[in-house]
């Protein structure tokens, strides 16, 4: 039972769309209606207002960041579910009908609570890729490729397994971006549309 709890609970967390609401409450409509439609902090930043792309990152993460640790007074198990549920609650919220995120920020946002030095790496390698190519979405595929394979090679194999499955959804969900990005047409950082 403890187990199901963990799952509804990140769940549950995961799935208030932060970005669809501070945009929402912000008075700039519905995310989803502009660039690439997605209710993450990248495509908020084409409202053009940064503190609220950053306040959609924040609150993205700290859902995941906020399961595990809540859980993990129950055990390292309920922990990694309680991450998990999250994640899957902002890729398939019930209340946007089960259309959410990419689940970049969440996935960072388990990270740090289940495997802080790790999540550092993460954010290092996101960054640099940014930096050099200044596409988000390439930045998270590049990231969520090197986690799995890092957990692995540090010996964590249950935490590196979950990553591995939470990585490949990720990847999943970015299909129209590797689209884009093989075919040169996605969007810079910070560019509007
Ligand atoms: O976090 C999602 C990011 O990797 C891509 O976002 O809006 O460019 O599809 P977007």
């Amino acid at each position: 039972p403890y187990m199901i709890a963990a799952l509804g609970f990140g769940y549950l967390l995961g799935s208030i769309p932060f970005g669809y609401l501070l945009t929402r409450w912000a008075g700039l409509g519905d995310v989803r209606s502009i660039g690439s439609g997605n209710i993450g902090a990248t495509n908020v930043l084409r409202t053009g207002n940064k503190k609220l792309a950053a306040a959609t990152l924040i609150a993205d993460a700290l859902k995941g960041t906020i399961a595990v640790l809540v859980a993990a007074r129950f055990g390292p198990d309920t922990a990694i579910l309680a991450g998990f549920g999250a994640f899957i609650g902002h890729l398939f919220p019930v209340w946007l009908k089960f259309k959410g995120g990419k689940g970049v920020a969440t996935y960072l946002g388990v990270l740090i609570g289940l495997a802080p030095w790790v999540a550092l790496a993460f954010v290092a390698v996101w960054i640099v890729t940014a930096l050099v190519f200044r596409f988000s979405s390439l930045a998270a595929l590049v990231a969520a490729v090197v986690v799995p394979a890092l957990l692995w090679y540090l010996g964590w194999s249950q935490i590196s397994q979950l990553f591995a499955v939470m990585s490949l959804i990720t990847i999943l969900k970015h299909h129209h971006n590797i689209s884009r990005l093989l075919a040169g047409t996605e969007s810079r950082i910070g560019a509007k549309g």
